[in-house]
């Protein structure tokens, strides 16, 4: 085999007059007819012309450059010339071409299902793309972002590693101790009757590390959560994963800030500047989301207190509602401009949509030259002056309100919010909106199974202040978790940690597991904080996220080499797929599969 010197996408003037030998794909095949045959050729770094003068090499090439086909894999030798038809700019390589000598045809191909190139790939579903991964990949769009998320793990291990972090492993077999999540679970040949769990996350091992005395740790990790896929979320998806010793909030935080910061500075040469803090408390306030999206403004105001004087009967019956103690709430954005940008068949979609979010509706007004309009500025006209005055209406701005429980209009306002910017085009290109998210509460109260949950997850200490009223209220207990949000999207979550046992008994209590229950379940951790566990924490950033992000896009599938589809299914592979009767039969398992689910 001609031994490759030189990858097709790295051909610069500088190359003129030298001979290389370049190897790859056939991206295009034009034969003019007039003796000459070009080819763009196309490898992980780029594409080149490749030009074979039919008058100028052996029959046996003539014969062989002929029968080329685009995908056919051949290597070329040759020597690189400035283009003889004038330079393509829109190639890297665009100001030369290689002039082939020899030809060596490494493998022809069959007519391929599709073609990697970028204008195909919009015009093909994506199940065929996934179906021929290994075609679609070729891409250059695919080779880059691959090539890009492997920059970013390289970041990862430099930055962690040169600030002391050890890169540890933590097994794939676990034992099933869900955090949130369904877990995968795998029959245990040898312990018949007895399952692994494969992990959500490597939670539990990375604090047992902290007690083992690693102090820092790091691990680029594949977690697996068997939930619905969606757009930012896989099954099997990858996690940038630390944990650190001797550290409070924010010594974490600081330096999750600096890796950031770097990674940021080295892909983009971006300052992101200081990262803003935010209280969950204020993010559920002004953005009803805990992870605020602050490139635009529409942040929410409550108008409960003006409300109140208001006979409109929608308003009237939400501040009457009550739960847990908290009154309903009346809450607005104002959209700037929205009285014209804001159409009549907009925002009634808007009050449908809603209702996922079990708001009953979305009342809108409008101030014009004329003042207040629509269906409901009658029973604003009482109170025009103080809405205006509260919200800074201007003519042509627009109210969108949400009436109900807190959690009710704050999640409907801060859907809402999204979606407006959205359509109103209000997201600035090109800004990078970092966020830490504090001072999470530890709880929330599960209405339906009628107990409180952790929020982050049971591991996760309260703030220092906060151990006073873990049992007397547990509602208002402020958690020592952050997440690090990033444009609106969830980019890293974490905590510090319980490390002493009897804390973590007394939350253990509080999601309502008994000593007996938690000991079952935890008490491998119990035991490991009864001996020695220093105080640590630590923090998860989506990886998958993290890339997608960089290389924009917002598909999570684009930035992992084999994803599964939204049915959670590799078409490639055809993963999940049947096992043989003999498996089973090793593993003592039998199916007993209800009719539906068979066919
Ligand atoms: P958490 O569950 O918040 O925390 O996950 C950390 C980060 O992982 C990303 N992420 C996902 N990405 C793609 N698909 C998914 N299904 C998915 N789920 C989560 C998000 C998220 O911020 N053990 C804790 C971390 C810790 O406390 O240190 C954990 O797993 O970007």
């Amino acid at each position: 085999m001609l031994k490759r010197t030189h990858l097709c996408g790295s051909l610069r003037p500088s190359h003129v007059g030298q001979t290389v030998v370049v190897a790859g794909w056939i991206n295009t095949y034009r034969d003019q007819g007039r003796g000459l045959i070009f080819c763009d050729l196309r490898d992980r770094e780029g594409l080149c012309q490749v030009v074979f003068d039919l008058e100028q090499v052996s029959q046996e090439i003539v014969t062989a450059s002929r029968t080329l086909r685009r995908e056919d894999v051949i290597a070329v030798k040759g020597t690189v010339r400035t283009r003889a038809g004038g330079p393509n700019p829109k190639l890297a390589t665009g100001e030369v071409e290689v002039v082939a000598t020899e030809l060596e045809v490494l493998n022809k191909t069959e007519t391929p299902p599709i073609l990697p190139d970028e204008y195909e790939a919009e015009k093909i579903n994506e199940e065929t793309r996934l179906k021929y991964r290994y075609i679609d990949l070729r891409r250059p769009r695919m080779q880059s972002i691959l090539a890009t998320r492997s920059k970013v793990t390289k970041a990862a291990r430099d930055y962690f590693t040169k600030n002391g972090f050890l890169e540890i492993e933590t097994p794939l077999l676990i034992r099933s101790t869900p955090e949130g999540a369904r877990d995968f679970i795998v029959p245990a040949r040898l312990h018949a009757g007895k399952w692994y769990a494969l992990p959500q996350s490597p939670q539990l091992f990375k604090q047992i590390l902290m007690v083992a005395g690693c102090d820092r740790y790091i691990q680029i990790c594949k977690c697996l959560r068997d939930e619905d896929p969606r757009a930012d979320r896989q099954a099997e998806f990858t996690q940038i994963d630390l944990e650190m010793s001797f550290v409070e909030r924010e010594d974490v935080m600081q330096m999750m800030t600096g890796f950031v910061k770097e990674l940021w500075a080295s892909i983009f040469s971006y300052d992101i500047g200081t990262v803003e803090r935010m209280t969950w408390q204020h993010a559920m306030d002004r953005y009803g989301i805990d992870r605020p999206d602050t490139r635009y403004g529409l942040e929410i105001e409550d108008v409960s207190a003006i409300a109140a004087k208001t006979e409109f009967g929608v308003f009237k019956e939400a501040l009457a509602k009550s739960r847990h103690g908290k009154n309903g709430v009346v809450r607005a954005i104002k959209v700037p401009g929205g009285a014209e940008k804001l159409t009549r068949k907009m925002t009634d979609a808007y009050s449908e949509w809603v209702k996922t979010f079990k708001a009953g509706g979305v009342p809108v007004v409008k101030l014009t030259e004329k003042g207040f309009e629509t269906g409901i500025a009658k029973f604003l006209e009482p109170v025009k002056a103080e809405l205006i005055a509260k919200l800074d209406l201007k003519v042509g701005d627009a109210v969108l309100f949400a009436a109900d429980h807190w959690d009710v209009a704050s999640k409907a306002l801060g859907e809402l919010r999204q979606r407006v910017a959205r359509e109103l085009n209000m997201i600035p290109e090109g800004k990078w909106n970092f966020l830490w998210v504090v001072d999470f509460p530890m709880f929330e109260y599960d209405d339906e199974g009628k107990r409180w949950v952790a929020l982050h997850h049971p591991f996760t200490s309260p703030n220092p202040d906060q151990f006073g009223i873990l049992e007397s209220d547990p509602g208002a207990c402020l958690s020592a978790g952050y997440d690090l949000v990033l444009n609106g999207s969830e980019i890293a979550g974490g905590s510090i940690r319980i490390h002493r046992m009897d804390v973590q008994q007394r939350v253990f209590n509080l999601i309502g597991l008994t000593d007996e229950e938690a000991k079952i379940k935890f008490g491998f951790l119990l035991d490991a904080l009864r001996f020695g566990a220093p105080p640590h924490g630590g923090i998860a950033f989506g990886l998958d996220r993290l890339v997608m992000h960089i290389v924009g896009t917002d598909n999570i599938r684009d930035v992992i080499a084999f994803p599964k589809t939204q049915s959670g299914a590799d078409l490639m592979t055809e993963a999940p797929g049947p096992v043989d009767q003999a498996q089973l039969d090793e593993l003592q398992v039998k199916q007993a599969l209800r009719e539906k689910q068979a066919t």
